[in-house]
């Protein structure tokens, strides 16, 4: 079989699809990446080039990734996966990554690699199951970083009260970074402490970071958080008549057995 047809790889090429659907990935922004479970010598495939990561990336040693290329349209991954999206498999000492699959132009992945690899990290040692980081650019929550205080009790307190459901969607909350120079590797590890305690990363005035066992549940999750920003724009600058308060937050907590971030309740 080749590893186009796999389910993983379709499924893969459709969240890409449905990112940039939602108007989350326009032009290159953003970038997906997922841990495969499989050994792509399975496919037939075999290392075309080296590159390589500078920083040690020697927890992944061994493991293989299909991430999106630098520069590449999410609008045309889905079509033409061959040069927008790689199979990389980091090296025995964490250096370099083998390129087995795509970047067939002669591409690299994408500029976030060391956000996505140390993000990849961080997650699996708290859940040995993670295995997607997902990047993009959702405008809701983007608009909502530019008008509301970027503090995470407050950001998070504010997206829960919007929305009934995020609190059973993301009850710890949302971790959220300042402005940072993006495509390095001290963003990258900003993140990756910040995805040690959360599954959601809100990098102000540029985007957000997502985790996830499945790609669904990393693509859920942006997703939620978007609608919430989504609401909050809509009515943020209206009378509010109406509120979810603490104590509805905790009755829904409880109600679905989730274990939640309670200092960033008011
Ligand atoms: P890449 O094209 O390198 O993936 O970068 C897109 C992006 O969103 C940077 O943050
Ligand atoms: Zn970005």
């Amino acid at each position: 079989m080749k590893i186009e047809q796999a389910k993983f790889f379709r499924e893969y090429l459709d969240t890409a699809a449905n990112m940039y659907r939602l108007g989350w990935d326009e032009r290159n922004g953003g970038n997906l990446s997922l841990l495969l479970d499989v050994d792509p010598a399975k496919f037939g495939l075999k290392c075309k080039r080296v590159l390589s990561l500078g920083f040690d990336a020697s927890e992944l040693a061994g493991r293989s990734l299909l991430v999106t290329g630098t520069g590449k349209y999410f609008k045309n991954v889905k079509e033409d996966p061959a040069n927008n999206v790689g199979v990389i498999r980091i090296t025995a000492d964490g250096k370099n990554a083998e390129l087995l699959y795509g970047y067939e132009d002669g591409g690299r992945p994408t500029s976030e690699l060391p956000a996505h690899l140390m993000s990849h990290i961080s997650r699996l040692r708290v859940d040995p199951e993670n295995r997607v980081i997902l990047h993009c650019h959702p405008t809701h929550l983007l608009a909502m970083t530019f008008v509301h205080d970027l503090d995470e009790k407050k950001f998070s307190h504010t997206l829960w009260e919007t929305c009934t459901e995020c609190m059973v969607v993301f009850p710890e909350g949302v971790g959220v970074l300042p402005w940072m120079l993006c495509g390095t590797n001290e963003i990258g590890e900003a993140t990756a402490k910040k995805l040690a305690e959360f599954r959601v990363v809100v990098w102000a005035l540029h985007g957000i970071y997502g985790a996830g066992k499945t790609l669904d549940e990393a693509f859920g999750l942006v997703e939620t958080v978007e609608k919430a920003a989504q609401l909050y724009l809509l009515t943020a600058h209206l009378p509010r008549k109406n509120t979810i308060s603490d104590d509805n937050l905790k009755e829904i907590a409880e109600a679905f057995g989730v274990k939640y971030r309670a200092d960033f309740l008011n």
